[in-house]
């Protein structure tokens, strides 16, 4: 088998979906699956075949979602730095909504509608200031974050709307964080949404959208491959108070689509220091990126191993840096050259945060289609 190479389960992929949208459903809320969790053009397909919409944040990825079969008014689009021509292509193909992130950002696009005669459709997102508890470097609701309005932005905004005639503002867009396990956070995001909503009744407020951030379970993932999206939905249809006449938005990416991929990889070197025993294997984090940039600790297992010894190794890729490790003193079966890891719940900010460091080549990605996929099966 060629290596390194992600491997994506589509069956469980689509489980996952069907669960989403069947939980979603019972509220009546609607799905953007967030694009930048993972822009295989299959993963994208599938997702929209299901009637996902997409949640954007790049002109590319608008036009990676529109290739991929999401129609141009389930796209929403959110990001601090939207470049001109990105708004520009939005508002042309005529998306559902953008996230508007600050006060020149809205002028712009008011400008931009005018020049193209076309009206934007917008919501403003709000910074919440709310801890979402999780890895500081994936933390975006607090205003140390430069994510969304603070309360001072949102008054100014608000006080700018009447006098920009080619915006059409419909609602709020929030989004706290990624990776949160604790659905506390959750409820404490519906109780700042509903008293944003209150205070902001008199704007006639038709749009809500809560983000993304479900978190997955990363130490084990084949006793969760689908995240409890019951008891997420559940969260919010308890503690948000707001009328009937709100459509309700997420955006989740990594419950979509995490644990459906796995990056395989092939040991290359077993070499011992005086301290450690070190596995270099042929991925590195210009392939998966999350060990060396937030510590993620991502699962590791031997595919088809023989061996009924085990050890103790670092798993660490060929990169030229320190930080190019996935696992620190791990305990697997004894290792040869060969054999080929799993580095597991790969599917989300996996491929699509990879890159060609060391000029590498690009990642590639195969898929199956197999119920119960085992690892002795790759
Ligand atoms: N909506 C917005 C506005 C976002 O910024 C994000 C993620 C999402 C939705 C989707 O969040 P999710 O459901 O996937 O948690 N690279 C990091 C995660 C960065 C998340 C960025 N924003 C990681 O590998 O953990």
């Amino acid at each position: 088998m060629e290596t390194p190479v992600y491997r994506y389960n589509l069956r469980l992929l689509e489980e996952t979906l069907a669960t989403a949208q069947t939980e979603a459903n019972r509220y009546n809320y609607t799905l953007h699956y967030a694009v930048k969790a993972n822009n295989n053009s299959t993963i994208l397909e599938t997702i929209a075949k299901r009637g996902f919409g997409a949640d954007c944040v790049s002109g590319n990825e608008i036009t990676a979602a529109i290739n991929a079969g999401f129609a141009p008014l389930s796209i929403v689009f959110a990001g601090v730095g939207k470049t001109e021509s990105e708004i520009e292509l939005a508002i042309s193909i005529g998306i559902a909504c953008i996230h508007v992130e600050s006060i020149e950002e809205l002028q712009l696009i008011n400008r931009i509608s005018a020049r193209l005669e076309k009206t934007a459709t917008i919501a403003l997102r709000l910074n919440p200031n709310l801890d979402a508890g999780t890895h500081q470097h994936i933390t975006t609701g607090t205003s140390r974050n430069k994510f969304g309005l603070s309360n001072r932005e949102l008054i100014q905004a608000v006080d700018t709307l009447p006098s920009l005639q080619w915006v059409k503002f419909i609602g709020f867009h929030f989004h706290i964080g990624s990776q949160i396990l604790d659905l506390k956070k959750f409820v404490q995001l519906a109780h700042y949404a509903n008293i944003t909503v209150r205070h902001y009744a008199q704007l006639n407020i038709s749009y809500l959208n809560l983000g993304g951030g479900l978190g997955i379970d990363y130490d084990n993932p084949s006793d969760s491959p689908i995240p409890n999206f019951a008891e997420y939905f559940l969260a919010f249809y308890r503690n948000l108070r707001i009328s009937r006449n709100i459509s309700i938005h997420f955006e989740p990416g990594r419950s979509l689509v995490g644990q459906c991929g796995d990056l395989l990889t092939k040991v290359l070197y077993v070499k011992q220091s005086d301290e450690r025993k070190f596995a270099v294997v042929d991925a590195g984090m210009n392939n998966l990126i999350r060990p060396a940039l937030y510590q993620a600790k991502h699962k590791i297992e031997v595919v088809d191993t023989r061996s009924l010894a085990v050890d103790l190794y670092d798993v660490v890729g060929p990169i030229c840096e320190s930080t190019d490790t996935f696992a620190s003193n791990i305990e697997l079966p004894a290792l040869k050259q060969g054999d080929i890891l799993a580095i597991h719940s790969a599917g989300a900010y996996g491929e699509s945060m990879s890159s060609r460091y060391n000029l590498r080549d690009g990642t590639e990605s195969i898929f199956v289609d197999e119920a119960n996929l085992t690892l002795a099966n790759p």
